[in-house]
């Protein structure tokens, strides 16, 4: 880790802090190079979920005309890889909606994988859509999206809205072949803030869980899909501990 970093205990809060998603924003615009250096690591464990996913979408040996186009919303993508990068080529032909709060992420993701997608403004055959902004802010026709994925993204939203979104997600996955999959915190944890997480000043940040039992509980609940994967990731980052889910919307 960067001799920036001050690895101070985070402390946990009751409350949403008050301008939670700009002071969001603001840290991840400040700490983007310093993070996608950091997490680059922590990637196998990303590409083990996402595959358990893909071969799902695109079973393989799939002959080409069989190949219907997929869309596909990503929620957090941060700088682009490997997760989006790897939608893109591996999915093909697909339409990626990659959103993130952070100018600072996607600029890095806009650079990134310019060759794959549009790189400064949207066009009608793109076949990205960089989406700036609060994922809460989304909205898509029921039924449209062939998968969700979000990773260590959703853990930034205040634990009630966790289930909201989860209610949202449900709607917009087509029945019967429609996809999701986040991780998430394995605690029960209204509130954990961290005034400095890699990066000394800039690096405030907020992470919030409902705990094991209470998010499947929403994947089911509000979500209304059926669990296929919950696994507890020991140690998934440094010391600290991730509940992965996969799940899949009924017919
Ligand atoms: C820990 S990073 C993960 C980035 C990427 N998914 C990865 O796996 O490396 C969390 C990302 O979520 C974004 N984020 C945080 N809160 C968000 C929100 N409410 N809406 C959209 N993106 C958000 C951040 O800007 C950041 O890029």
């Amino acid at each position: 880790m960067a001799d920036t970093t001050e690895r101070v205990r985070a402390d946990p809060t009751d409350t949403v802090p008050e301008n939670l998603k700009a002071r969001i924003k603001a840290s991840y615009d400040a700490i983007a190079p310093v993070y996608n250096k950091w997490t680059i690591d922590h990637s196998p464990v990303r590409i083990e979920y996402l595959d358990q996913v893909l071969i799902k979408l695109r079973p393989k040996g799939q002959a080409a005309a069989d190949k219907k186009p997929l869309r596909i919303l990503e929620l957090g993508c941060g700088a682009g890889r490997p997760v989006t990068e790897k939608l893109l080529v591996e999915l093909d032909p697909v339409h990626v909606t990659a959103n993130d709060i952070s100018t600072g992420q996607l600029d890095m993701a806009r650079d990134a994988l310019g060759e794959h997608g549009e790189k400064v403004a949207p066009s009608a055959n793109s076949r990205v859509d960089w989406v700036e902004g609060d994922m809460m802010a989304l909205d898509f026709p029921e039924n449209s999206l062939d998968a969700v994925v979000g990773f260590y993204s959703v853990i930034h939203l205040p634990g009630p809205e966790q289930a909201t979104l989860l209610g949202r997600i449900g709607k917009w996955l087509k029945p019967g072949t429609g996809y999701f999959l986040a991780n998430f915190s394995d605690r029960v944890m209204p509130g954990m803030v961290h005034e400095k997480w890699l990066k000394q000043d800039e690096g405030w940040m907020f992470w919030s869980g409902l705990g094991v039992p209470q998010t499947e509980a929403a994947v089911a609940g509000e979500g209304k899909l059926k669990l296929e994967v919950s696994k507890l990731e020991k140690d998934d980052v440094d010391d600290v501990d991730f509940h992965w889910v996969i799940a899949r919307k009924p017919e």
